[in-house]
């Protein structure tokens, strides 16, 4: 059956866009990855965005409308896709298996949120409905009290520490140095990150993804329409998605996320990979314990031993498995409509070696993975470069 390849990819730089409304964000990732792709318009047969919550956070619903309108592209046919935080990865796989079913033939995939006009306590609170209502945030959970459950649970059955789990944001904050798109281009130390102020014991400030503005975008194509435009697109090898509860409570097991375990089982099955062949991964590290239950849920580690994995560097720049050279969620940012396709940009950029500072060597296959809430939705994509 016929590839699907990347073909172009935009994003806008991240952080705090105070200048920049929903529409802005859209049209300068828009307008980036169509230039990317050396296309024009009337050859884009559809458009999916993926969107959490516009009109919590900006009061804008109707984001497929507003996405084609934005970007200059009616009257393409324009959908809004929403899986909480993993809505890019499910733009991205609803246009992929659109142009893999043969209904299209060339298709953006993009992801928006603008964040920062909201206060905290409210971004909270519109986050928080990525959970359950009832019993969770009716009774005053938040995500980042949701993920320090997880973590404490993951402490107390297999010893992670608090410095192991400070060990993966020194990591992203490191990458994101080297990412001139990233919300924080600055380094932190082991040191820095266990004095930051506590958010949710035994979660800090600094093992916290951020409130962030930003949209990123992608242009996919059949085989016959990549290779007409692009000298090497970037393959989307397999995608898989899975679900699970969206309550915390009602799960067997909380040191690990079950919808992304199955989904990484669906997804080398369907893959001509495995996992000895991913050279580096993007991975949904909204807090740093998400990062290490991704690493254990995808088998790269034994359960139990991510944390003292990390504190070997063994998922650094250039290491054994580079992971989130774009400083993930830490340390890019996560407006989360967009955060799904930033990770497939990013994993674009490094197979075709435009990754500049942060450069991974060889690369040939890498692999995303994109968590919606504290874990209901799971989305997992392998792409390759060259063969
Ligand atoms: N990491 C590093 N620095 C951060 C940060 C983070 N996560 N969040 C905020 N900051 C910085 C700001 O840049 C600001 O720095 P400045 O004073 O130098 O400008 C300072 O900390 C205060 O920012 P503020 O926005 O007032 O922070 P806050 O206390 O209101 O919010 C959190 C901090 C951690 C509560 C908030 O970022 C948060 O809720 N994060 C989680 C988001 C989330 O749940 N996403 C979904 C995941 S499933």
């Amino acid at each position: 059956m016929d590839r699907v390849g990347i073909i172009g990819v935009g994003m806008t730089k991240f952080g705090e866009r105070w200048k920049k409304g929903l529409r802005d964000l859209i049209a300068e990732a828009g307008l980036k990855t169509i230039q990317d792709a050396n296309i024009t318009g009337d050859k884009i047969d559809a458009i999916y965005g993926g969107s959490m919550s516009a009109g919590r956070f900006v009061g804008q619903e109707h984001i497929g409308a507003v996405i084609a309108d934005s970007m200059g592209l009616n009257p393409i046919p324009s959908s809004r896709v929403e899986a909480a935080c993993a809505s890019g990865g499910l733009a991205l796989r609803e246009a992929y298996l659109s142009i893999k079913g043969g209904e299209y033939n060339v298709v953006v995939a993009g992801g928006v949120e603008k964040m920062t006009d909201s206060c905290t306590e409210e971004a909270s609170l519109t986050l928080g409905g990525a959970g359950d209502q009832e019993w969770e945030v009716f009774n005053g959970a938040t995500f980042p009290g949701l993920y320090a459950l997880i973590a404490r649970r993951h402490m107390h059955e297999y010893g992670t520490t608090e410095e192991q789990m400070a060990e993966v944001s020194v990591k992203n904050h490191a990458n994101a140095a080297k990412n001139p798109l990233a919300q924080f281009q600055f380094e932190v130390s082991r040191e820095q990150v266990m004095k930051s102020p506590k958010v949710a014991d035994p979660l800090k400030l600094l093992d916290c993804s951020p409130i962030t503005d930003g949209a990123a975008a992608t242009v996919l194509a059949s085989e016959e329409v990549a290779k007409e435009y692009c000298d090497d697109p970037v393959w989307i090898d397999a995608s898989a998605q899975a679900t699970d509860s969206l309550a915390v409570h009602d799960r067997k097991s909380i040191t690990g996320l079950n919808a992304a375990k199955v989904a990484t089982e669906k997804v080398f099955k369907k893959s001509s990979y495995d996992r000895s062949e991913i050279d580096l991964a993007e991975v949904h590290d909204c807090f740093s314990i998400a990062e290490l239950c991704a690493l254990e849920d995808m088998g790269f580690v034994k359960k139990g031993e991510a944390g003292k994995a990390m504190e070997e560097g063994r998922f650094n720049l250039n290491a054994e498995l580079p992971i989130n050279t774009s400083g993930g969620l830490k340390g890019c940012g996560h407006p989360v409509g967009a955060t799904g396709i930033k990770q497939a940009i990013e994993i674009t950029k490094q197979l075709r070696g435009e990754a500049g500072k942060r450069q991974v060597d060889e690369a040939e296959v890498g692999l995303t993975h994109n968590v919606g809430g504290s874990g209901a939705t799971a989305i997992l994509h392998i792409l390759s470069g060259g063969r």
